[in-house]
């Protein structure tokens, strides 16, 4: 029904009108922009909100149009929409993959009674290099969590669960490579083989694309000497041809433009003409497709198929999203969702769920009861804009709890005193009284809860570090605290991995707390009080050195392993993959093989024992890696293959099995075929990438 109907618009549809579903205004100005809606000339909109708003252009587009077909809504909504969630990397510390689906469901709730019916969002680019500002933005540094995180954002974003308004479609981006850019710089070259490129990057596309998306945004970088907006082999040879992808591709903001730039076309009518044979369908504000296609399709440079085709899969979203029965959005919705309690309630879970616990010596944490007396210190601890982090969507600062202000509130019901000292700013010498003042407080209290790092602008698109250290004022300040011998609880407010070396080795408590939304105060205080036992894993290795990057636990063996240092330092990460503590014990026991031999195209089921040894209920994400121990394509030292996130009570055990089908046992082999071979395999099922209980098996052809 819907391929008949839209044989029937492209009968009818003058290329003009063709060309217009394929552009992208990337801003709307009623005065000019809304006659090209009524002649039909755009197929979406960017960044236009609010249900009258986009109903008033839409009314233009569907009533006015000589076609009448509606367009697409679409915004970045990244983490949250107005009720904002932690930044995606801390939402990915949860390894919650229901929640995750549940604030993303939320999210696009929220979106769509705005208008919104086109979400430009999951990130699903790995990073492992945290110097990339955009790190802030993904899951992390490892396909598999990458995929599992992937495909529960696209089933929240695209829940739809309901059925008299436009719908909600997903776009996972950057399309693809882009967190490998040289040297952490945003939009640099990326240079990749395939099989790493098929290995490590696609996966969390193919999972996005296999829980339903149906739409995919190209990168910006290029990829071994190709744009990937101007790639055929990427666009038209993988997602097009070989993973059937029949939905359709949008650039990112001028990328077809900055063919041009990349010095891969002359000029803008031949950058059109790369994008469009490579299989880019939708052209996201550069107006090239407007101003040149018509030509280049008289001049024989694209063909009318790529055309309809392109035109094709852009009315194939708008069907399926509903729109030609439902363009409208209800306007009375966004004030009953906008901060609805219920989605803050999920916002505070989220964010107590993505606190990692990096360190908690002695169990200075939960903070006893009998503390009377609390300092807290540090710039970022009262700063609202910090925890909106990048992409703050609708947010606003006047809707965050801040981080004093949600342990205040805590502390005080609890009879304590809480006096602040902000101490230093986040990157600039500031005044030396503060300081003193922040110390004098400080050495005045039974405990200092020092809360630093990075401030909003720090991470984000455009926003990399070649420094991950705390900012110098910061750290002053932290050592002058630690001077003092008060006990020091460090709390880090983040967009990405931190060197923090100094503090991991002197400071007694460390709470990895990242941008934690709207809710940020509330969780930090569950956490930091007990009211909520941190369960939180780390996505993303967190390395001693910035010159350790890209610093990743599932790095090749290499013929030296026993070999591999720095001369100047360290060569293992300060925190692993997979590591965050509990304020209970969790013990690992009885790994068990119920096959030590599998013949190819069986199964290898594998479990252990896991039980809670603290007298406190906890939950544990319990970690399953394999090695293919010799393979014709060497393999990682170790990758993650399943986990398991359990709620243990003080005392209980439970046994946890994972299977290991073909589809983790195999790989990218060097003609770029996913096979499994025959071979020797260890396993493991631990707590982090860095420990667990050892076992092997075989796999036989
Ligand atoms: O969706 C974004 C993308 O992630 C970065 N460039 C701009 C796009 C639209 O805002």
């Amino acid at each position: 029904e819907t391929e008949a109907g839209i044989d029937m618009l492209l009968s009818e549809m003058t290329l003009q009108e063709k060309i217009g579903q394929l552009t992208q205004l990337g801003t709307f100005d009623e005065e000019s922009d809304m006659e090209l809606v009524e002649e039909g000339m755009v197929g979406s909109l960017l960044g236009v909100r609010g249900a009258d708003n986009v109903n008033a252009i839409q009314r233009a587009a569907v009533e006015q149009s000589r076609l009448g077909i509606p367009l697409l809504f679409a915004d970045d909504v990244i983490h949250g929409y107005r009720s904002t969630f932690p930044i995606p990397l801390a939402e990915a510390s949860s390894w919650n993959p229901e929640l995750l689906e549940e604030t993303a469901a939320i999210a696009a709730r929220e979106a769509s009674s705005d208008g919104i019916n086109w979400i430009l969002a999951p990130m699903v680019d790995i990073a492992r290099d945290a110097r990339w500002g955009r790190i802030a933005e993904g899951a992390g540094e490892d396909p598999y969590l990458g995929s599992v995180v992937a495909a529960a954002r696209v089933r929240g974003i695209q829940r739809n669960d309901w059925t008299d308004r436009p719908h909600i479609m997903a776009c996972p981006k950057h399309f693809a490579a882009y967190g490998l850019a040289e040297g952490g710089r945003d939009y640099n070259t990326v240079d990749i083989s395939e099989t790493r490129m098929r290995e490590t990057y696609f996966p969390p596309f193919q999972a996005a694309l296999d829980a339903g998306a149906g739409t995919m945004m190209a990168a910006f970088n290029e990829i071994n000497g190709v744009p990937a907006s101007a790639n055929r082999w990427l666009l038209k040879d993988v997602l097009q041809g070989e993973w059937g992808f029949q939905g359709f591709v949008v650039s990112d903001w001028e990328s077809v433009d900055e063919i041009v730039q990349h010095g891969f076309a002359a000029d803008r009518e031949q950058a059109g003409a790369e994008a469009m044979n490579a299989g880019m369908h939708m052209d996201m504000h550069s107006l090239i497709y407007h101003e040149h296609l018509a030509n280049l399709l008289e001049k024989g440079e694209v063909s009318l198929d790529a055309i309809d085709d392109a035109v094709r899969r852009i009315l194939r979203v708008k069907y399926r999203l509903g729109l030609f029965t439902h363009p409208y959005q209800d306007n009375t919705l966004a004030s009953t969702y906008m901060l609805n309690p219920a989605h803050l309630e999920t916002a505070r879970e989220m964010a107590r769920q993505s606190i990692v616990l990096l360190k908690n010596e002695g169990s200075l944490l939960p903070i006893a009861p009998s503390v009377r007396k609390l300092a807290v210190i540090g710039p970022l601890a009262e700063d609202v804009e910090a925890q909106l982090g990048c992409w703050r969507g609708q947010g606003r600062p006047e809707d965050v709890v801040s981080v004093l202000a949600g342990i205040r509130s805590l502390a005080e019901a609890q009879g304590a005193e809480v006096v602040y000292a902000a101490g230093s700013s986040i990157r600039e010498a500031g005044d030396t009284s503060e300081l003193a003042r922040a110390v004098r407080l400080a050495a005045e209290s039974e405990l200092a809860i020092v809360v630093l790092g990075e401030s909003a602008d720090m991470s984000g698109e455009n926003n990399s570090r070649v420094s991950l250290d705390i900012p110098e004022p910061q750290m002053e300040l932290l050592q002058a605290v630690h001077a003092t011998g008060v006990p020091v609880v460090l709390v880090l407010s983040n967009g990405r991995p931190l060197t923090i070396e100094w503090a991991a080795a002197k400071i007694p408590a460390i709470v990895n707390a990242w941008h934690l939304g709207v809710q940020a105060g509330p969780a930090l205080a569950d956490v930091l009080f007990g009211a909520a036992n941190p369960s939180g894993k780390l996505p993303v290795t967190f390395p001693r050195h910035a010159g350790q990057v890209p610093i990743y636990y599932n790095a090749k063996k290499t013929g030296r392993p026993h070999m591999k240092r720095y001369a100047d330092a360290d060569i293992t990460p300060l925190y692993t993959f997979g590591h965050g503590l509990s304020y209970t014990s969790f013990s690992y026991e009885e790994l068990q093989l119920e096959q030590t031999v599998a013949k190819l195209g069986e199964s290898v089921t594998v479990s252990a024992r896991i039980s809670n040894t603290g007298d406190r209920d906890g939950v544990e994400i319990v970690q399953l890696y394999i090695c293919d121990e010799a393979a014709s394509v060497t393999r990682p030292v170790k990758e993650l293959k399943g986990f398991s996130r359990i709620t243990l009570k003080a005392g209980e055990s439970r046994t946890v099995t994972f299977t290991l089908g073909t589809k983790k046992l195999g790989f990218i082999n060097s003609k770029h075929q996913f096979v499994v071979e025959p071979g020797k395999f260890k396993v493991w099922i631990g707590p982090s990438s860095a420990e667990g209980l050892e076992g092997s098996f075989e796999i036989i052809g």
